[in-house]
Formats: C-alpha cells, sequence, structure tokens
C-alpha cells in the first residue's frame, strides 16, 4: 500500500457557458475538479486550502471512513467548514474497496461546481471480474446555472419555493451543441475500432435523477457504487444523484461519430426538465464535420423503464465478492419521506416548503455532531428520532393536505445504534407533490436495497419477496414516488453518519437525519482520535 497526496486549493475562476461568463468555485482552478486516482488499500492525504470567500467541507462520497468520520466532510455533522486562509488534511486509508466512487463540496449548493472522480483500482495483480477493458473514461454528469448558484438558492429561500432550474446539464462540465454558444463546449471521447473501453459514470447533478445512452452501441452494466455488479446489457442506463454506474462499451459500430446523451427521469405526468447534454463519441480518423446522431433516451417519464432497470441490478455475489446480507435483523426504523409547508417569517409569503422523514424537518446544528459525540457535548443534538410512528394518512391517494404535516424540531434529532447490530430501515415516500424518485445516501456505510414496491409498504406481505441472496450493494438508492425502498446493513462503523436525500433541494428542505453508531467494546471498535488540525466551530 502506497500514500497517495494531492493538494486541493480552493479557488474563484471565471468560466464561461451558454453564452454567460461567471466566476465559479473551483479546485485547482478545473471544472470539474481533478480525479483521484488510488489503489485498494492506499492511504490518501488531501490537502485543502480555501482561499475563496466561501466556507468549504469536501466528502468523499461512498468511501466508508472505517472509525474516521474525521476525514467524511459533511459540514456541521463530522466537522465544521474549512474557512477562509484556512487549511485541513483528510487523512483516509482505503479498505475494502475498489471502483468508481466521487468527491464533492457538503455544504451549500457549492457542489454545483466543486465535484471531482474518485477512481479505486484494485489491488496489483487482482483483474477485474470482467473482461479487461483496454481504455477508461469518466463521464461527470452535472448541471449548469447560468446565475451565481448561492443567489439561485438565496432567491428561492426568500420566495419560500424551489429556486430557479438549472438552465443546462453537462457530461464532464460542457453541455454540448444542443445548446446556444456550446459547440465548442462539447466533450468527445475518441475510440478504435474494436476496442473495449470502461466508462465511469457519475451523477453530480444537484436536483435531476438522469437517463443516459450512446447511439449505436449498448452498455454492459458490471458496478453500481464501486460494487461489482452481475453485468448486464442496456442501451440505457437509469442513474440518481449520488450514483456511479461503470459500464463496458466495444467501439464495433461503423467508424462515423455518435451522441451519448444525458436527460432527466421524471415520475410525473408533466414534463418538466428535458434538457438535454450531449458529448461525442469519436471513432479515431473520422472527420470532425460528421453529423452525429443522438441515442434513443428513454421518455422524461418512463417508470416503466426504471422500475425493470432496477430490476436488473443484482450484486456479483461471487467466492471472491460474497454480498453478505444481514438475514436477521436487530432494529427496525420505518421512515416517511413527506413535502410540506411551514410558516416563515423572513419569506415573502410568509410559508415555505420544507420536506421531512416521520414529519420532522431536520434542523443543523451550529456545532459538528461527531465532536459533539465523541467529547459527549451536552445539548447540541437528541438520539431520540423516531420517537413516535409518522402521522397516519393515506401513502398514496389521500388528499394533498392529510400528507403535508411536518414540525421543525429545536435541537438535530438523531437515531442511536448499537455497534454491530443489524438494521433493516424502510424509507416510505408519501409526498405527491414530487416528481421524480428521492436518493437516498447513507454516509459511512453501504447497504443493501433488499426490496421495493409502489404504494404502501406492508410490513406483513412485502419482507417475504425481499432478495436476501443477490441484492445490489449500494451507498445511494432511489425511493420511488409513491413507494417504498427497504435497505438493511450491519452498524459496524462507529460514528455520527448523515442520510439525507441527495436533491440538494431536498436536503437544503430538511430530508435528511442521522444515525449515532456507539462504539464496540474491542479495540478497533472506537473513533479514532480527532486529527490535530480538524477545522474549530
Ligand atoms: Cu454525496 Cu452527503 O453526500
Amino acid at each position: 500500500a502506497a500514500v497517495k497526496s494531492y493538494q486541493f486549493n480552493i479557488q474563484v475562476k471565471n468560466v464561461s457557458r451558454l453564452c454567460h461568463s461567471k466566476p465559479i468555485v473551483t479546485v485547482n482552478g478545473l471544472f470539474p475538479g481533478p480525479t483521484i486516482y488510488v489503489r485498494e488499500g492506499d492511504r490518501v492525504l488531501i490537502n485543502v486550502t480555501n482561499h475563496a470567500q466561501y466556507n468549504m467541507s469536501i466528502h468523499w462520497h461512498g468511501l466508508k471512513q472505517f472509525r474516521n468520520g474525521w476525514a467524511d466532510g459533511p459540514a456541521y455533522i463530522t466537522q465544521c467548514p474549512v474557512q477562509t486562509g484556512q487549511s485541513y488534511t483528510y487523512d483516509f486509508n482505503v479498505t475494502g474497496q475498489r471502483g468508481t466512487l466521487w468527491w464533492h463540496a457538503h455544504i451549500f449548493w457549492l457542489r454545483a461546481t466543486v465535484y471531482g472522480a474518485i477512481v479505486i483500482m484494485p489491488k496489483q495483480g487482482t483483474p477485474y471480474p470482467f473482461p479487461q477493458p483496454d481504455f477508461e473514461f469518466n463521464l461527470l454528469l452535472g448541471e449548469w446555472w447560468n446565475n451565481d448558484v448561492e443567489e439561485v438558492v438565496k432567491q428561492g429561500n426568500k420566495l419560500g419555493l424551489p429556486p430557479k432550474m438549472s438552465d443546462a446539464h453537462t457530461i464532464n462540465g460542457k453541455p454540448g451543441p444542443l445548446f446556444p454558444c456550446s459547440e465548442k463546449h462539447t466533450y468527445s471521447m475518441e475510440v478504435e475500432k474494436g476496442k473495449t473501453y470502461l466508462l465511469r459514470i457519475i451523477n453530480a447533478a444537484l436536483n435531476d435523477e438522469l437517463f443516459f445512452a450512446i447511439a449505436g452501441h449498448n452498455m454492459t452494466v458490471v458496478e453500481i457504487d464501486a460494487v461489482y455488479t452481475k453485468p448486464f446489457t442496456t442501451e440505457a442506463i437509469l442513474i440518481a444523484p449520488g450514483q456511479t454506474t461503470n459500464v463496458l462499451i466495444r467501439a464495433n459500430n461503423m467508424p462515423s461519430r455518435y451522441f451519448m446523451a444525458a436527460r432527466p427521469f421524471m415520475d410525473a405526468p408533466i414534463s418538466i426538465d428535458n434538457k438535454t447534454a450531449t458529448a461525442i463519441l469519436q471513432y479515431k480518423g473520422v472527420p470532425n464535420t460528421l453529423l452525429p446522431r443522438l441515442p434513443k433516451l428513454p421518455a422524461l417519464n418512463d417508470s416503466a423503464f426504471t422500475l425493470s432497470y432496477n430490476a436488473k441490478l443484482r450484486s456479483l455475489n461471487s467466492l471472491q465478492f460474497p454480498a453478505n446480507v444481514p438475514l436477521k435483523v436487530d432494529r427496525r426504523l420505518f421512515y416517511t419521506i413527506g413535502l410540506g409547508m411551514d410558516p416563515c417569517s423572513t419569506c415573502q409569503n410568509g410559508t415555505q416548503l420544507v420536506a421531512s422523514l416521520n414529519n420532522i424537518t431536520f434542523v443543523m446544528p451550529k456545532t459538528g455532531l461527531l465532536q459533539a459525540h465523541y467529547f459527549n457535548l451536552k445539548g447540541v443534538f437528541t438520539t431520540d428520532f423516531p420517537d413516535r410512528p409518522p402521522t397516519p394518512f393515506n401513502y398514496t391517494g389521500a388528499p394533498l393536505t392529510a400528507n403535508l404535516q411536518t414540525s421543525q424540531s429545536t435541537r438535530p434529532r438523531l437515531s442511536k445504534i448499537a455497534f454491530n447490530s443489524t438494521v433493516e430501515l424502510v424509507l416510505q415516500d408519501t409526498n405527491l407533490l414530487s416528481v421524480e424518485s428521492h436518493p437516498f445516501h447513507l454516509h459511512g456505510y453501504n447497504f443493501f436495497v433488499v426490496g421495493t414496491g409502489i404504494g404502501n409498504f406492508d410490513p406483513k406481505k412485502d419482507p417475504s419477496n425481499y432478495n436476501l441472496i443477490d441484492p445490489p450493494e449500494s451507498n445511494t438508492v432511489g425511493v420511488p414516488t409513491g413507494g417504498w425502498t427497504a435497505i438493511r446493513f450491519r452498524a459496524d462503523n462507529p460514528g455520527v453518519w448523515f442520510m439525507h436525500c441527495h436533491l440538494e433541494l431536498h436536503t437544503g428542505w430538511g430530508l435528511k437525519t442521522a444515525f449515532v453508531v456507539e462504539d464496540g467494546p474491542g479495540p478497533n471498535q472506537s473513533i479514532l482520535p480527532p486529527p490535530k488540525d480538524l477545522p474549530p466551530c
């Protein structure tokens, strides 16, 4: 194992897209940011120095950070932000994981421009469990606003309504030629006839679950969220914000130019956002003037495609990479996902949209929850969540008003989990306002997605249909609109771990919570001591 060091300078840079130029926050002046290349077993040191007039904090999305929440990054959960002029070194080991993950700012909406790929190579001499690709590329899907993103958010908060939608979707930071002034802002990937390519696809968009396809080329899915899957071939993939998907493609079509395209999936009869980002797959030796053709993407609201796509996702569950699904459950949790209106004294209309779990809107603390837990600081948070069942209502057909009840707590309310206990969490969507699934992300863990369905979760019937053999293992899962998803994990990583909807809009509205996983009795079962340079609050 090696030590890999990176320097991340947070700096503002002018970038132009869609005929507009604006200053954006970047890492080292790059957009998207630099790729972290490591090998399974490496120690990684990333020094973040903040030269911008924004507070900063960076999350290594999907890395388990065993006993080491200090390096996890969500602001006010595991650390206070790195202030202007300050530095912090994220120091962590990459153990038991290989594949594609990513990093992003985890404070306000700054991840709109502060994000990049993490590539974890398998241990030396360990091949992939699929045909060796000849080459590989990273494809980061994102969103672009012409206005300053923090201003857009402020505007939304003032109205108590969703802020202005993004102006473009992007592939590797570029919208592609379907957008104005974007001819030269088009990502192009050159391939050679007959070769095999591994594409590491990351959804870094803030608010959109996306379809992605390549004209004239099928994709074979081999990995999601840095976990190998049973390979299957598909014309299009579905990828939620936060998720990563590795696919293999063969450059076996007629040498030409082909569009790759990404467009949202919105599970509602109304078409809201159909902006299509494109990039080009170009065969070697083909003239740049050839007009590429577009791939066929599923329709905006094609929930039949998404259901069948998700059903194909299975853990590889081989001898070498077994799926250790907890079969016995020590702790059962049931959280409802809701959207509602709350009174708001600073908002123009006196009300604002809020989101909740079990009718509770999470309030952010002013000090890091992990510090509060580790140093036993009283009065920062409580561990009484959830202390009562959710307000009863009809999950699927009730009049809207019955489903809108939320209340704000005065302090963050967390759930306390005993070390090494097995947890089953059922997430039940109840809001009828939303048009897309909620991509729930858990920090510090992977979980198994043992079941999902449309309508009300039935505790008597649904568990008998769980997949406990080869369910997909991931760190982010889409909870379908008007449906439910059941996940299981073993709480073997002590710390304070954030869980939230990876739609930035919903996180901002309070669709989040955290788990306190207690220390175990053994010598390597407790939280490591905090690093000396941990940013103070
Ligand atoms: Cu990728 Cu808490 O997020």
